[in-house]
């Protein structure tokens, strides 16, 4: 599916002239670094039921079930590299044309591509948490060759990401939130915009003025009543060319 070329045009104008650009990313954007999203028809949840596998009450019940999953995704995590859809979001943002990135991804792939200022949703896959003390652990120091992982304190450690039924981290909402009330653009990456409250960040943009893009490979239900306009086809593909053309502006 070729990128549209007056699209690209007219995305990289409204970045050049914006007053702020936030991106708003989902798993989408991580595919092309091999890891699957979570609706998509390879999905994660194809594989495993979310009720049984996602909520902090399934966590609970059955922490080595859950962490067998975990275990799994987190060897797909180990393996993966920022894809050109990250890179050129980082490039934006050195080059002064993104302010930041609101991400629900857990994959630290934004910030292993350069990016600065990244908000993580729903949490982060870099750190472990004790269920009983809250001590955190990096990831890389915990072994898992017995699950649950345990603290020091014999409490089980759970990813520091949020599960269905936690709420979101205080600071990241407020920022997200701050971010997506004052932008002039918000670019919605790789989303299906189905989980709240990420998935009303578009619409307090859009209240707030702001112009809301998508690029997705397929439409979501943001496409018709929030979005200006849809760039269809990959992630890296149309944030590359995006990048291109913002670069050939500013040397004419
Ligand atoms: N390029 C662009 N878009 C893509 C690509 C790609 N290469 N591959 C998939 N997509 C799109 C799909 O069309 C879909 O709209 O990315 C979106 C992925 O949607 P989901 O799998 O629902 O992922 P996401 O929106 O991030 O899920 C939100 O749900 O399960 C929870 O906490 C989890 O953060 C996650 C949240």
């Amino acid at each position: 599916m070729g990128v549209d070329k007056d699209l690209i045009k007219k995305t990289a104008q409204a970045i050049r002239h914006a007053k702020k650009v936030v991106a708003l990313t989902g798993a989408g954007i991580s595919v092309e670094s091999g890891i699957p999203d979570f609706r998509g028809p390879a999905g994660i949840w194809e594989k495993f039921d979310p009720m049984e596998y996602a909520t902090i009450e399934a966590f609970s019940a059955n922490p080595k079930k859950v962490w067998a999953m975990l275990k799994e995704m987190g060897s797909l995590l180990e393996k993966s590299k920022p894809n050109p859809a990250h890179i050129s979001l980082a490039k934006l943002e050195e080059m002064g044309y993104l302010h930041s990135v609101v991400t629900q991804n857990i994959d630290n792939l934004h910030q292993a591509a350069g990016s600065k200022r990244v908000i993580e949703f729903h949490g982060s896959g870099q750190r472990l948490i004790c269920m009983i003390c809250s001590r955190m652990y990096e990831r890389q120091e915990v072994k898992l060759d017995t699950l649950p992982p345990r603290c020091s304190c014999n409490g089980v450690l759970k990813p520091n990401i949020v599960f269905f039924g936690e709420p979101i981290p205080w600071g990241a909402h407020l920022e997200a939130r701050e971010e997506a009330g004052n932008c002039g653009l918000m670019l919605v990456i790789g989303t299906s915009a189905v989980v709240s409250p990420a998935c009303d960040l578009p619409a307090i943009a859009k209240r707030a003025g702001a112009t809301i893009v998508e690029i997705n490979l397929e439409e979501t239900q943001l496409t018709r009543y929030i979005s200006a306009w849809i760039l269809k086809g990959s992630a890296s593909l149309i944030l590359h060319a995006l990048l291109m053309e913002v670069v050939a502006i500013e040397k004419s």
